[in-house]
């Protein structure tokens, strides 16, 4: 009646896949317990490490929990407890976390009857509420699991990609927060043919890597024309720690999601290592309070 899951942060937009890539980091994530209980409703009885609204239709786990339950012949309800270690704002997706996680626990003390792309759908309106636009590049590798592509958000559909096996993400996060909803906000609208076509070879390529186990053709593929040259100015030091990165080994490096986290992708464990140590030398020196992880991807 009663489980205990890890929720993965993820790695929205992978440099070149604005709102349709994402990947899920097998070591960086929350906790959730999941109840099912007799009265209705979904209700947050505890929520720790983030000051975040515990009000069911505040919070974006209660959100998602009811999306499902409106679906649902089950007349009960359940009690999440939220333990937080990915930073609200941070940009590798917190609040895709709760809700896919709200959901996918839910649906597996209901005995699954919701589909995997269901699912995905629920977690969107958590993901609606904490930034404005039901994007699924978080919550779709958080409950997939590995790296995704979202085709087509109208109809809805998810492609689930291999993990070359040794992808690692390094991710630091400067410690401020960046609202995704303000970084949505100062992007563009319209987008040029010529950086349509540079955009979509490198989102091709970068699947086409991961499918062919091709690191050389991932890393030329981690690119971003349209996002980061924008986003980039919000996040303290990203040319030195990009090229920091790369100058290490990275295969590519880019923006977290919304940011203000920054990933790269290296091949191998020590690879990912000995980039951690560059990009929190450059942080160091510069004086900026960070966070950094290596993660497996899986
Ligand atoms: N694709 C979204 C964005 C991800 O970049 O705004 C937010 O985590």
């Amino acid at each position: 009646k009663e489980i205990k899951i890890f929720c993965p942060g993820t790695i929205a937009n992978i440099s070149c896949g604005f709102d349709v890539m994402g990947v899920a980091l097998d070591s960086v994530g929350d906790e959730m317990v999941i109840k099912k209980v007799a009265t209705k409703g979904v209700k947050i009885t505890e929520l720790t490490g983030q000051h975040l609204p515990k009000d069911t239709h505040l919070n974006v786990a209660g959100v998602a929990g009811l999306a499902l339950l409106a679906e649902s012949d089950y007349d009960g309800g359940f009690e999440i407890k939220i333990h937080k270690k990915i930073k609200a704002g941070s940009g590798i997706g917190s609040s895709a976390a709760s809700s896919s996680g709200a959901v996918w626990g839910m649906n597996k003390l209901l005995g699954n009857p919701f589909s995997k792309l269901q699912l995905v759908k629920f977690a969107m309106e958590g993901e609606r509420l904490a930034s404005g636009v039901a994007h699924a590049d978080n919550v779709a590798p958080a409950l997939f699991g590995g790296f995704t592509l979202i085709r087509s958000y109208e109809p809805l559909d998810i492609v689930q990609i291999p993990s070359p096996s040794q992808l690692f993400a390094t991710v630091i996060h400067p410690q401020i927060e960046i609202k995704t909803s303000d970084s949505r906000k100062i992007l563009k609208t319209s987008l040029s043919l010529e950086d349509g076509i540079k955009q979509w070879g490198n989102v091709g390529g970068l699947v086409a890597g991961l499918f062919m186990d091709d690191y050389d053709l991932i890393s030329r593929s981690l690119v971003d024309h349209i996002v980061e040259p924008i986003r980039s100015m919000l996040i303290p030091g990203f040319d030195k720690i990009k090229s920091s990165a790369i100058e290490s080994g990275a295969l590519g490096c880019g923006i977290s999601g919304s940011g203000p986290s920054i990933f790269a992708l290296s091949q191998g464990k020590e690879n990912a290592e000995k980039v951690r140590h560059s990009m929190k030398t450059v942080y160091q020196k510069i004086g900026i309070e960070y966070d950094v992880h290596v993660s497996p991807i899986n």
